[in-house]
Formats: structure tokens, sequence, C-alpha cells
């Protein structure tokens, strides 16, 4: 048993480092112990298994780079967001076009080889903090890649320009490395900025369509925005699924206050609360429910009143009405 924990340590050791012939090395070793053991199944089993996986293409193989380089450095960062699907809270038609695309994804290899293309364009429009950026995240997290962030609108003032030549790196990186790439704030180019930047936004626009027409399939382009007015109609068609969303029901609202909750929402009546959430972005119940378990805490209760939630609630309304 000694000698399978080192074999262990050494194998993450070696997955750490990204040093795949000791990794094989070692893979080979169990197998060699094993058959020495008289385990002549499981021994051949793993050598075949350590075959095939070594004849696979290193791309598809070794878990990418974690930080993009180069020129693609200044334009993208890239995470390794925690949030799954079942943190996501959303009427049943929104959850099932999300789910749809990660299971699309999910087995592209079948649809590519029989010629049928992956969902991988996607729009997703709303107001403010009700989960669009979070989808982006849950995308990534469900595929286990990279979330590569860009945000057009400094993009584009930062490389004034020269910002169809930067699209050019970001869709070559959206070729080359499989990941989500998400175009935050998509309405900067459709937007009317100042009268100057329009005919550069233009420009960039039409060539994002261009690289958005011939995006590779392997990576999942997520375009969101708060604005979906000023966007063009024709815009919408050339993505292959255009997610809608909205400001959550009473029951959604209570979901999300829930979650964040645990048990320190135990024997709260939600039904009583639907007036204190009407109106306010799941983003906003976040956060309102934040403030209520800590007022909770620092009280020195485990649990969380509807009183704490009526008055943090309604200062988070008041917080977003003096936004808008
Ligand atoms: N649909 C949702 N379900 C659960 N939590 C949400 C949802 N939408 C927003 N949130 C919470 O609010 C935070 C901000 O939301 P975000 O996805 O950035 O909103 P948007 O991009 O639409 O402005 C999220 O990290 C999450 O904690
Ligand atoms: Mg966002």
């Amino acid at each position: 048993m000694a000698g399978s924990a080192d074999h262990i340590k050494a194998l993450v050791r070696s997955h750490a480092t990204g040093d795949d012939a000791s990794f094989y090395a070692v893979a080979t070793q169990i197998a060699a112990q094993e058959a020495r053991k008289g385990h002549t199944r499981l021994a051949k089993d793993l050598k075949q298994t350590i075959e095939a996986s070594r004849a696979e293409p290193v791309a598809r193989r070794v878990t990418p780079i974690a930080q993009p380089r180069g020129d693609l450095a200044d334009l993208v960062s890239a995470s390794f967001p925690d949030v799954s699907l079942r943190d996501l809270v959303g009427p049943p038609e929104l959850l099932d076009q999300v789910r749809q695309v990660i299971t699309e994804q999910r087995q592209r290899r079948t649809l590519l080889d029989r010629g049928f293309v992956p969902a991988h364009r996607l729009l997703l429009e709303g107001p403010p903090g009700t989960g669009k950026t979070m989808t982006a995240a849950v995308l990534a997290h469900e595929l286990s890649v990279p979330l590569m962030t860009l945000r057009l609108d400094s993009l584009m003032s930062k490389f004034l320009g020269e910002t169809a030549s930067k699209l050019r790196v970001v869709f070559d990186a959206v070729a080359q490395q499989r990941a989500v790439y998400l175009f935050d704030e998509f309405d900067a180019l459709g937007g009317d900025r100042s009268s100057n930047d329009v005919g550069e936004a233009r420009r960039i626009l039409n060539s994002f369509l261009v690289f958005l027409e011939e995006a590779s399939p392997e990576s999942i382009v997520v375009a969101a925005t708060n604005h979906r007015a000023i966007l063009d109609r024709a815009l919408f068609r050339r993505f292959d699924l255009v997610i809608t969303y909205g400001l959550p029901t009473a029951k959604e609202a209570a979901a999300v206050m829930r979650a964040r909750l645990g048990p320190m929402a135990k024997g709260i009546r939600w039904s009583a609360l639907s007036k204190a959430t009407a109106g306010l972005s799941h983003a906003d119940l976040v956060k309102g429910a934040e403030a209520a378990a800590k007022q909770a805490l620092m009280r020195g209760d485990e649990r969380v009143g509807a009183d704490d939630l009526t008055v943090a609630l309604a200062a988070r309304r008041a917080a977003s009405v003096g936004h808008a």
C-alpha cells in the first residue's frame, strides 16, 4: 500500500508540473506492479489506457495555460470560476437553454464528425445583475475550461484605431485555446457614443461579426449586454442562441436569497417578503441577503429575521434607484 501512496504522490507532482514523461513513467510502473501482483486484467487495462491517452494530440489532453500570454494578455483576463448550473436561478426555459449549450459542447465531437455545429455563439441580454456574467462563468465551470473576459469598452478606448486588429488576436485565441470568451458590455459597439466614435464603433462591429461568423466551435463566444434596445435587430441573427434575462419572480427571489443564506434562512416565510423583493435584481437580492445576515450575526443571532431582510432589501432598492 505504501508503494501506491508514493505512486499517487508522484503522479500528482508530475501532473502539477506538467511533466508528461514522468507521469506516464509512473503510470507504467503502476501497471507493472499490478502485473507482478497477478492482477493481469487490471495491468493490461492500465497499459491500454496509457497508450490511448498518449496517442491523443497534446492540445486536447493538457489543461491549457492558466493565463494568456503575449498580446492576448493585454486584452483578456482568464479565470477558472467555481459556480455551477445548480447555482443559477431562472425560469425553466432559460435554464434549459444554458443546459442545451453545455450538452452540445460536451458532445461536440459527435456533432462535428457528422457535420453539425454545436451552439457556440451566444448573445445574453437583460437588465444588470440578472446572471449574464454568471452564465458565462457557469459554462466555463461546467465545461472545465477557462473563462476569458474582455471588456469591449476598455478595449476600444485603450486601443483606439487598432481595435479591429486586437479582435483578430482574440479570435485567433478562440480557435487555439478552448475557453469561454466573454465580450462584456457588448453594446459598446452598437451604442450611440459621442458622434466621433460611431464610425469607429461600426467598423469594429463589422469586423467582430466577420470573426464571429468564422469563430471556431471549439470555444464559446458570449456577448453580453444590458441594453437590448440599442442593438441592431439584424445582429441577433448572427448568434446561435439569444438568451433573455429578466428580473426574478417572487419565487426565484426567494431561491436566490435562500441559496445565499443557507441555514441562516431557516424559518423565513418567503411569501411574506414578495413585496420587499419586487423589482430587485438577483444581484441586489444577494447583496441584501448578505447585509441582513451580517446584521443578524453582529447581534448574536444565528438566523436572519424577516425584518432584517425587509430593511436590507429596502436599502438595496434605494441604492439601485439612485443608480438608475
Ligand atoms: N440568475 C441568477 N441566479 C443566481 N444568482 C445570480 C443570478 N444573477 C445574478 N446573480 C448574483 O449576482 C451576481 C452578479 O450577477 P451578474 O451575473 O454579474 O449579472 P449581470 O452580468 O447580468 O449584470 C452574481 O455573481 C450572483 O451572485
Ligand atoms: Mg455582467
